[in-house]
């Protein structure tokens, strides 16, 4: 069935969206780009089927909760505000709205993640080897580490009992997980996983080639919420 789609944050990954959400016949009836835009929405909203977010860490709780206000289903890629994740599931279940979050909509990363948790089950018990993450990405991305690399560490930390959280610094420990954050040129994601013992490095990565992959996830995800209600991600979707 074809959309009415808002799109909320037009820039690598707001583009792409248009670009597959036109392909699949779907319509953009608005985009919003700025703060601005968004509060001149607000004062003439238009209807639409769904808004799929992918703005910046900072704006993207506000643009969820104006979603609530407006009862505008909301799919959001956008990361970096996972502090605040909690707090806006219930927000979203007890005001009956309708919301999708990944911090990755790519298809193979959410293969990758089940990979990584059944990897975790296995090492669970071999104390042998040091767990720890490489996560590299482009120059502008904003938030550091990766919303993608946050959601391994934590299955990690759910799957290994001697780890108990994850640090994004040097300043290395035994019980948390070690996430190293490199910044380059032209690098859309790259995601590594590494067990280390004396003898032997078991190594598990996942490359994005382009944003096309995200873009798919997304707009198939705003496809499937349709006529539902509650807090949704992609395990639902992939039925894992
Ligand atoms: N979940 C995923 O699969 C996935 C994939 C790629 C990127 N991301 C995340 O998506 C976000 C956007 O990534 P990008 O590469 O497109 O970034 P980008 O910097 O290219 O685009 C962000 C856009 O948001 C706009 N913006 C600023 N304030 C806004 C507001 N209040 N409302 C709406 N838009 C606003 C900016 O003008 C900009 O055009 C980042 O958080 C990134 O980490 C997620």
């Amino acid at each position: 069935m074809p959309m009415k789609i808002i799109i909320s944050g037009y820039g690598k990954m707001g583009k792409e969206i248009e670009k597959i959400a036109t392909e699949r016949n779907h319509s953009i009836v608005a985009i919003i780009d700025t703060e601005k835009d968004w509060k001149n929405f607000i004062k003439n909203p238009l209807s639409a089927d769904v808004v799929i977010d992918f703005s910046t860490p900072s704006t993207a709780v506000g643009n969820i909760k104006r979603c609530f206000a407006l009862n505008l289903r909301i799919v959001t890629g956008t990361t970096g505000w996972n502090d605040q994740l909690k707090a806006i599931k219930t927000l979203c279940l007890s005001n009956n709205q309708a919301m999708f979050y990944a911090s990755n909509f790519s298809i193979g990363v959410n293969i990758f993640f089940e990979v990584n948790k059944k990897l975790a089950q296995l090492m669970k018990s071999q104390e042998q080897y040091e767990v720890f993450l490489e996560e590299t990405h482009h120059l502008q991305k904003i938030d550091s580490p990766s919303g993608t690399a946050i959601t391994l560490a934590n299955e990690i930390i759910k799957n290994i009992d001697r780890k108990k959280d994850w640090i994004n610094t040097k300043e290395k420990n035994d019980s948390s997980v070690e996430i190293k954050s490199i910044r380059a040129e032209n690098i859309t994601g790259i995601h590594t996983i590494f067990y280390e013992s004396s003898v032997d490095t078991i190594e598990i990565k996942h490359i994005a080639k382009n944003r096309i992959g995200f873009a798919v996830g997304a707009v198939l995800a705003a496809e499937w919420i349709q006529g539902k209600k509650g807090f949704f991600e992609m395990k639902d979707l992939l039925n894992f």
